[in-house]
């Protein structure tokens, strides 16, 4: 594994020196300075007892609880004995404050449809759509699944199934039928929400065709509603299929949240994995609700009135904690876009911003490097004068995307943040407080309250300034992750077992003199294509599977705009072929268009030591195109990776 750190994409990274101080006028607005932030971070560290308290106590709880924080390592309760409801303190709670008619949800389709939400009339439609669930038995603790397209419906759905108790778990849009079926099986769902069919560049994609087909393989499954966004025609199953718009326009808008454990499950929230299989990482009611409200308040310094767009699909974590929970728990204004975004044009994002006068806006660095490639014109001919704040997540920004960021979109008046974190920490664990550091370009820089990052040798030793190591978590927080979705023993291996005692994240890192972490990238078989996590054993079991193919090895090649992307290296079957073609429509089909392989190597072989295991370092300096560096000795037939070199990429 840590054979991988020296191999990372960081070159760039290890000699920037810029140092961008806060915008002068956003520093004298900023609500936390340097030195608040120092004193509640040894707060947070100190006495978490009185810091959590703090935090927790400004949202509402039906029953106070007894103790922060319960830790029998690795398995932490966080607020033991409270209740609360995440859905009401993100909808009720926004209208007893009088934020009833503030606007909640600004939503653009593809098509240019607008539709906005507030407070009061989203919780009146999340209230119907509980109503619903509850008639059609889904119970506290039931596992909803959503396969949705990003519409104001998988927001309401997501709180629905939080106000009743019942656990979602959102399948991004973009996943296969088996992918779907896959997660719906492991997750033991008996409903899935989906629709008709979503828009992506002006053609619908078959959301409903895939969740029939799912439905075949997925024997636990017995209700489908099914919101009709694209009005195509779709066969409803007698029985199984009902409309959203029927079941929920019936239902009652008068809906009680119900008061439930601090540790009850939020929702499941399937990622990649070094294994071939997709974890379901589940997190719970009250810590991931505190961490978000905090993280969303701190990280992005928010005002009463801010308008605030994650790009993010809920499909991801991004999307459920800074596209749906995050700003609705602090009341905030939050923008929802449903398409690509190069549709019609490359100008369509900065039209977003213009229409709508955002205020703070958080995208991935893939999204960054495709705008900055297509020049300046496009954003300058939108006025952007709205934006306050630019964020970054997702993987490493390199410093030329963060640059471009920072001058050609926030026009040098917007800090920018970068903002680190995993599915599996629930919400922003380091980025630099805008308002209170100056930013180095590439880094994220400081820990959020109370996380505590070191970074180790692989046997747990503590490296000095600016030496690369393993990125752990000293400490639990409160949005953790607190198990692996029936595989409490992947939990416990994965995080807590490489390196005892410590969080383990699987990100390379290292830390400068002055605290800083730049975090340079995966050290286990997990690939980070445009910001999504892909497993390569994933991969791997998919392409073995196809007729054509005897063995497979997938590896990572640094890639421009989306970062990394993905080689496969195959041997066919004796007596057959592997037709590209072929192999790419098989990894659609099977997992979904972000796994299709950029390059496919046909080999004879592929380099393995004489005990088997195939040698990846090796197939990812040829995937780069660099020399062989390292000692091949170990290899059973090192005259392969000279065949491999020469084979034509296809
Ligand atoms: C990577 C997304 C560098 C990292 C929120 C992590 C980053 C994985 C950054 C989690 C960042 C995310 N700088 N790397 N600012 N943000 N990553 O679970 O490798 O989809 O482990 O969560 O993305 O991806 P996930």
């Amino acid at each position: 594994m840590t054979d991988q750190i020296d191999n990372m994409l960081i070159d760039n990274v290890l000699h920037e020196t810029r140092v961008i101080e806060p915008p002068a006028e956003f520093a004298a607005k900023a609500s936390i300075k340097r030195g608040e932030y120092e004193r509640r971070y040894r707060q947070s560290l100190d006495d978490p007892e009185t810091f959590w308290t703090e935090v927790a106590g400004q949202l509402t709880w039906t029953q106070p609880w007894t103790q922060v924080l319960d830790w029998q390592e690795p398995h932490a309760r966080w607020f033991v004995d409270g209740q609360t409801n995440i859905a009401y303190n993100a909808l009720d709670r926004q209208v007893e404050l009088g934020r009833g008619d503030k606007r909640a949800f600004i939503w653009e389709g593809e098509d240019g449809e607008v539709r906005t939400f507030t407070y009061a009339e989203l919780l009146r439609g999340v209230s119907k759509a509980a109503n619903t669930l509850t008639d059609l038995g889904v119970q506290v603790g039931d596992r909803v699944t959503l396969y949705l397209p990003l519409i104001p419906e998988a927001a309401i759905a997501m709180l629905a199934c939080a106000r009743i108790g019942a656990v979602h778990s959102v399948v991004f849009g973009g996943f296969s039928v088996s992918a779907l079926a896959d997660r719906i099986t492991d997750a033991q769902s008996k409903v899935l929400i989906t629709a008709d069919a979503g828009y992506r560049k002006g053609a619908p994609v078959p959301l409903k065709a895939n969740a029939d087909a799912a439905a075949e393989l997925a024997p636990s499954l017995e209700t489908m509603l099914v919101v009709r966004r694209a009005g195509v025609a779709v066969p409803m199953k007698e029985g199984r299929d009902v409309w959203w718009s029927e079941a929920v326009g019936q239902a009652s808008d008068q809906h009680q949240a119900a008061p439930l454990d601090s540790e009850h499950p939020l929702f499941v929230l399937y990622t990649s994995g070094s294994t071939g299989k997709p974890k379901g990482v589940l997190h719970t009611t009250g810590g991931y609700m505190v961490s978000a409200f905090l993280t969303m308040q701190t990280a992005f310094d928010l005002k009463e009135d801010d308008v605030f767009w994650c790009t993010a699909d809920v499909g991801w974590v991004t999307g459920h904690s800074y596209t749906v929970y995050g700003p609705l728990l602090c009341g905030a204004t939050a923008v929802m876009y449903e398409g690509a975004p190069n549709h019609p044009d490359w100008g369509r994002f900065w039209s977003v911003i213009e229409k709508h006068k955002i205020n703070i806006l958080y995208t991935a660095p893939t999204a960054i490097r495709s705008f900055m490639r297509q020049g300046d014109d496009y954003p300058n001919r939108y006025d952007l004068s709205s934006l306050r704040l630019l964020g970054s997540v997702g993987e490493p920004i390199n410093p030329e995307a963060w640059m471009w960021y920072h001058r050609v979109i926030g026009g040098e008046r917007c800090p920018v943040i970068d903002t680190w974190w995993q599915t599996e920490t629930g919400t922003i664990m380091l980025t630099t407080l805008p308002g209170a550091f100056p930013a180095k370009p590439g880094s994220a820089g400081l820990p959020m309250f109370g996380i505590e990052p070191a970074i180790l040798t692989r046997d747990g030793h503590e490296l000095g300034p600016d030496e690369g190591g393993l990125l752990v978590i000293k400490r639990p927080w409160p949005s953790m992750l607190r198990t692996v979705y029936g595989d409490d023993e992947r939990y416990r291996k994965t995080y807590w077992g490489e390196i005892p005692h410590v969080y383990f994240a699987g990100d390379g890192a290292r830390k400068d003199a002055d605290g800083y972490i730049t975090v340079m990238g995966r050290v286990d078989d997990v690939l980070n294509v445009s910001g999504h996590r892909l497993g390569t054993m994933e991969i791997e079991s998919v392409l073995v599977a196809h007729p054509s193919i005897s063995e497979a090895a997938v590896v990572g090649r640094p890639d421009e705009v989306k970062g990394e992307c993905v080689v496969a290296f195959v041997t066919p079957q004796s007596g057959m072929e592997c037709d590209p073609a072929a192999i790419r429509a098989f990894i659609t089909k099977e997992i979904g268009a972000l796994a299709r392989p950029e390059a496919i190597i046909v080999a004879d072989a592929l380099p393995k030591t004489r005990s088997g295991k195939i040698m990846r370092r090796f197939l990812r300096q040829i995937a780069a195109g660099k020399e062989i560096q390292g000692d091949t000795s170990t290899l059973e037939d090192p005259s392969v990776l000279e065949r491999l070199q020469a084979a034509e990429v296809l």
